[in-house]
């Protein structure tokens, strides 16, 4: 939420006559009892399960129904802001006996893409209806324009999946005369303000080219993907020419959308003009100088765009410069020196190279300076010791190096902010240093810190944020240090050697949403950890002994986590039955560890599931039917374990989001369900080393994404809403293909695998697996497959990896084999082929082993088809070669990239430039609040 519509929100709540009782407790307020009766339906309803509503209760006293707002005279209920609770469920029409109900924030709230309820439209006397963030879709009601006394009306997100709204006309805006924050009609003489961000536009045409937009001060076109609409005038791909005469703006934000104009040189006409936003477009070509005399600009944005920044240097009341994210290369301009109003100067993921240049130091009002990614060389002295104003410094990603001292923050005592992680500093402190400052977010990232663990850390009582992963500690916690930990939200110590023990966490780190303290040395028994919880990974470590005490810690409180990653330790016992307050985990990661036992039934309670790793245990008996309840998963790997039991055709019917099957090295046995064909988005199928029968269905031609060498849509997708964080739990993937090790990670979306191998499969193999043409490898060796090699299996264009070994193939190698030219890994010995080996350069260059155990010949066997009879098939067969495709997963903590707020390495996202955009833009947008807290004097 943008501070404007912040201010709105405040003056609504000032000018009208709101209270809660307790404000006032002399007014008796007497509860209407037809509405507490409506209020209780409605919360019958609703799913909460933070349980927020507890408070709305017959037995209590109304006053204390938290979140309700009664007129102080008439005790009418005139507000509902229950924003940011995660409800779900339904909105009962119980609401509409609330008649004077005059706000209504739904914020941030969940109804599952369901349409906005018709019947919100009949709450006549709403002034003020928030629905940004809320996870609604489909078609935004037209009915909404019966709500005639709407001066506010928010259906916007700034994050770009978080609803699915859609408008097709927007005539029914013109039912809303008192509207001054939405609109697109000349029937609205009042609009000041304009935002229609994130809007999904598509088909949306403002039928109305007289508009009058004369008083219009904000305009606000933010993140609306114009490129590929058919809109008329308005937003193509040069920025709006009707723009142009709407000289009163004072605030105009155009960023991310498709516009690939240049500048346009008439923008210096908007001689009130405050703030300018033109990020996150392509704009091209130079920026005109005439920007230069907009001498009331205070504050702009150009993120991603190409241009050239001499102009600035004149606008000498600038106080924010943000021009993150373009292609600036060079040195940081010396000019900027001349901008001595500026308190905030942001710079960051640009190409500037060489030293931070002195004259950044005379920035004496600089609050806040952002140069993250970038180039920069040389040191940080001069900037820490200049600049005593600075709250907030970010410097993280560049190529800083040497010795940080204390005399370098003397006269940092406001610093609040420090990011800094990936650089090669090092910190070089007395034991006992107390610093100048006392900081809210710290970032030293791969910073020399150790060996000892640093004690100043103590001293950092207001500490919100921390991260000091990589830096090179190996040492205890101190007891004190875990003490300070209570009020943070965010903890990284992970890639250090710290040893010892982590002790409980209920009472510790108890507002924590992210603590990461992978790979070290901790030993001991797990945690038990507060629900509050939402990113735990204590994976790599050498923990030991149940989990059950952490499962079942509280078991009636239902857990916030989404992420648990306690891979790679040395865990063990059974899994107990507790799973059922997890209803939030998105990825779970049990691997490598040594659990036994069977999977709980109560697994299945974790629909929001997307990635289950249980591969490398013990685990034994079936798959529980239960985990068909979960229906989102995108990975299920339970490699190397004892599963036993058929492969459950549910998996096909449930599962259709599945990208990767993984179910190597157990004991499954029976035929591979038809069902499984199903699995249109399948990827990776690794059915190895199990004891399956039967043939290789014909159906496999289905598996479309295998189809298409196009690159699928593995789910980059973000963890379902929630208000302060969201994660994308990237599983960078080992792919050892014949012995070859390849890491995918980020391109796994590229990765194409179907591994059949170490199975008693037999009949032939179907050459609808042929059609998989983006398939890059095949392994169906050590079974009992008979038959020929199919005459198409030139089709397969993508294939680099193919092994058929040891089966009982017969017949010749097909022509088409020669077609492959991409086939890098071939083997076919120990079948019964015959004949002569096709030639191509690709089969010629390949290892003569590929073809031992046959009797083929011609190169690059030595029997160059001559002799008759060539070496039975008698070798032993020990075939060294690799025992299938041998996946190592493991996660890269990926999702604390995605905590709002803490610019960390975003990098591999980075590829992808239109959700580059987006995402920043999104952080632009919600990252406020942090920075907000970062430098609250903004
Ligand atoms: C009700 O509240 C408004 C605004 O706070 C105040 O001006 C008004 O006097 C109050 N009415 C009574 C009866 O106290
Ligand atoms: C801008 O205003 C002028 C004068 O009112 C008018 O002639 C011109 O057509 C307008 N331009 C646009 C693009 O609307
Ligand atoms: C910087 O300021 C100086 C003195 O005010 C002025 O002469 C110079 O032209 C300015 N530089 C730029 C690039 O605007
Ligand atoms: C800093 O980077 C610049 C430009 O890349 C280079 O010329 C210079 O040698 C570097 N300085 C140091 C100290 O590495
Ligand atoms: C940690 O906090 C607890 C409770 O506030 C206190 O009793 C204890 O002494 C503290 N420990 C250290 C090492 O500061
Ligand atoms: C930490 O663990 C690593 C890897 O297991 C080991 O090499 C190292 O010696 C351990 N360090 C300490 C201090 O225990």
């Amino acid at each position: 939420m943008s501070s404007i519509t912040l201010t709105l929100l405040l003056s609504l709540l000032t000018i009208h006559p709101l209270n809660f009782c307790t404000a006032h407790s002399h007014f008796e307020v007497l509860c209407i009892e037809s509405e507490q009766h409506a209020l209780l339906i409605f919360k019958q309803h609703l799913l909460d399960p933070s349980n927020r509503l507890a408070s709305w209760a017959s037995e209590v006293d109304c006053c204390d129904w938290v979140s309700v707002l009664y007129h102080n005279v008439t005790s009418h209920v005139l507000q509902l802001p229950y924003e940011r609770s995660m409800f779900s469920g339904k909105i009962n029409p119980s609401l509409l006996d609330l008649k004077h109900l005059i706000y209504l924030d739904l914020n941030g709230n969940d109804f599952n893409y369901t349409p906005i309820p018709k019947l919100l439209s009949s709450m006549g006397s709403l002034r003020y209806l928030h629905l940004s963030f809320v996870r609604f879709g489909g078609l935004i009601p037209h009915q909404l324009g019966n709500l005639s006394k709407l001066h506010y009306l928010n259906l916007g997100s700034y994050y770009f999946s978080s609803n699915s709204l859609y408008v097709k006309k927007l005539q029914w805006l013109s039912g809303l005369p008192l509207l001054q924050h939405l609109d697109l009609n000349n029937k609205l003489p009042s609009l000041l303000e304009l935002r229609l961000s994130n809007f999904n536009i598509s088909g949306f045409i403002p039928s109305i080219p007289s508009i009058n937009f004369s008083s219009l001060a904000t305009l606000d076109l933010s993140l609306n993907s114009f490129e590929n609409t058919s809109i008329p005038f308005w937003f193509q791909g040069t920025i709006p020419v009707h723009i142009q005469n709407l000289t009163s703006l004072r605030h105009l934000d155009l960023s991310g959308n498709g516009f690939n104009s240049s500048i346009r040189n008439w923008l210096y006409s908007f001689s009130h003009l405050e703030f300018l936003n033109l990020g996150s477009n392509y704009l091209q070509g130079k920026v005109p100088r005439s920007l230069g005399k907009l001498c009331n600009l205070k504050v702009i944005r150009f993120f991603e765009n190409t241009s050239n920044l001499f102009w600035v240097f004149g606008l000498h009341n600038l106080v924010s410069l943000h021009l993150f994210g373009n292609q600036f290369q060079g040195p940081i301009p010396v000019h900027l020196q001349n901008l001595t109003s500026l308190r905030h100067l942001d710079l960051s993921w640009n190409q500037f190279q060489g030293p931070i240049p002195w004259s950044i130091g005379n920035l004496s009002s600089l609050r806040s300076l952002d140069l993250e990614s970038n180039q920069i060389n040389g040191t940080v002295t001069q900037i820490l010791g200049q600049l005593s104003k600075l709250e907030s410094l970010n410097i993280g990603l560049n190529m800083l190096e040497g010795a940080v001292s204390e005399v370098h923050f003397a006269n940092s005592m406001r610093l609040k902010a420090l990011f800094a992680s990936q650089n090669r500093l090092t910190l070089e402190v007395s034991d006992n240093w107390t610093p100048p400052f006392q900081l809210n977010h710290l970032d030293l990232g791969s910073w020399n810190l150790g060996p000892k663990f640093p004690l100043w850390l103590c001293s950092q009582r207001q500490l919100l944020t921390l991260g000091i992963s990589n830096t090179r500690i190996l040492d205890e916690v101190p007891p004190s240090f875990w003490n300070l930990t209570s009020q943070l939200t965010y903890l990284n110590i992970s890639h250090n050697q710290i040893y010892g023990e982590i002790p409980h966490i209920p009472m510790i780190m108890s507002s924590s949403l992210v603590l990461d303290v992978s790979s070290n040395n901790f030993t001991g028994l797990l945690p038990c950890i507060s629900s509050n919880v939402t990113f735990l990974d204590l994976s790599n470590n050498s923990l030991s002994g149940s989990i059950s005490h952490f499962l079942c810690y509280k078991m009636n409180e239902p857990k916030n986590m989404q992420f648990l990653n306690l891979g790679k330790n040395l865990l063990s016992g059974k899994l107990s039955n507790c799973w059922m307050m997890w209803k939030n985990l998105y990825a779970l990661n049990l691997g490598k560890n040594n659990f036994t036992g069977s999977i709980p039934t109560s697994i299945g309670s974790l629909v929001s599931l997307s990635y289950l790793h249980l591969d490398n245990n013990r685990f034994s008996r079936k798959l529980p039917s239960s985990l068909k309840n979960c229906k989102q998963l995108v990975t299920i790997d339970v490699a190397k374990n004892d599963f036993v039991g058929s492969i459950p055709s549910w998996i096909g019917h449930r599962l259709s989001s599945l990208v990767i099957l993984n179910l190597h090295s157990n004991n499954f046995h029976g035929y591979i369900p038809k069902e499984l064909c199903s699995l249109t988005s399948l990827q990776i199928l690794d059915l190895s080393h199990n004891k399956l029968f039967g043939s290789i269905p014909k159906c496999v031609h289905n598996f479309s994404a295998m189809a298409t060498s196009n690159s699928s849509n593995y789910p980059f997708s973000l963890l379902p809403w929630s208000s302060e964080y969201i994660s994308a739990p990237f599983e960078s993937q080992l792919v050892a293909i014949k012995g070859k090790d390849l890491e995918y990670s980020t391109t796994l979306q590229l990765v194409k695998i179907i591994d059949l191998s170490n199975n008693n499969l037999s009949g032939e193999i179907p050459e609808e697996v042929m059609h998989l043409n983006g398939l890059q490898s095949l392994n169906l060796s050590f079974n009992i497959l008979t038959g020929r090699i199919p005459e198409n299996i030139g089709d397969m264009g993508s294939v680099e990896s193919i092994d058929f070994s040891s089966n009982q193939l017969f017949g010749q190698i097909p022509q088409s084999m020669s077609n492959l030219t991409f086939l890098s890994q071939l083997n076919l010995s120990n079948n019964n082929l015959i004949g002569k080996i096709p030639s191509s350069t690709q089969l010629q260059s390949l290892d003569a082993s590929s073809f031992f155990g046959n009797k083929l010949c011609g190169p690059p066997l030595i029997d160059n088809c001559t002799i008759k009879d060539v070496q039975p098939n008698t070798e032993k067969k020990e075939c060294k070669a690799f025992s299938g495709v041998d996946v190592d997963w493991f996660y890269v903590g990926m999702a604390h990239g995605f905590v709002v707020g803490f610019w960390v390495v975003l990098s591999p996202l980075l590829l992808n430039k239109q959700w580059r955009f987006l995402y920043f833009q999104f952080l632009d947008h919600l990252g406020y609040k942090l920075r907000g807290l970062v430098a609250q004097t903004w």
